[in-house]
């Protein structure tokens, strides 16, 4: 039987998203990533501000056609990758997030995949844009 209640935090994430960038300030960070979901069309931006110093996100920011699962899900990824290195940053499944969250209903999971997969193109669109190709790794947009 398929689990269609929404935990307290995705309700929580879901009417009061964290994150979301408001401003028209695109230019302000250093790495930007979108993507699509496969299985219903909707996109994510995740947009990077990083410490060049110690390669930390200092801040993370996001915009989305996507549902409440995906706004849930991307709200908490913006909070969990603050003070991160990029390369743990890179390493969160949506595993991670959905334990995060307290699941997903079952037929919401696929949601939960779109803000990681954008995190990581704006991680790459970073090491492009600094000199760091060798750290790319292939994006499964
Ligand atoms: Fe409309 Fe997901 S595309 S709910
Ligand atoms: Fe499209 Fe959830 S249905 S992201």
């Amino acid at each position: 039987m398929a689990k269609w209640t929404y935990s307290d935090k995705v309700k929580d994430h879901f009417m009061n998203p964290r994150n979301i960038l408001r401003e028209d300030n695109e230019a302000d960070f250093h790495g930007i990533g979108q993507t699509g979901n496969i299985k219903c069309g909707d996109e994510m931006i995740v947009y990077i501000k990083v410490d060049p110093a110690d390669l930390t996100i200092t801040e993370c920011k996001w915009r989305t056609y996507g549902c409440a699962s995906a706004i849930a899900s991307t709200s908490i990824l913006s909070e969990m990758v603050i003070g991160m290195t990029l390369d743990q940053a890179y390493a969160i499944t949506a595993k991670d997030i959905l334990k995060e969250l307290g699941g997903l209903p079952d037929n919401k999971v696929h949601c939960s995949v779109l803000g990681d997969k954008a995190l990581r193109a704006a991680i790459d669109d970073y090491y492009g844009k600094n000199g760091m190709e060798d750290r790319i790794k292939t994006q499964s947009a």
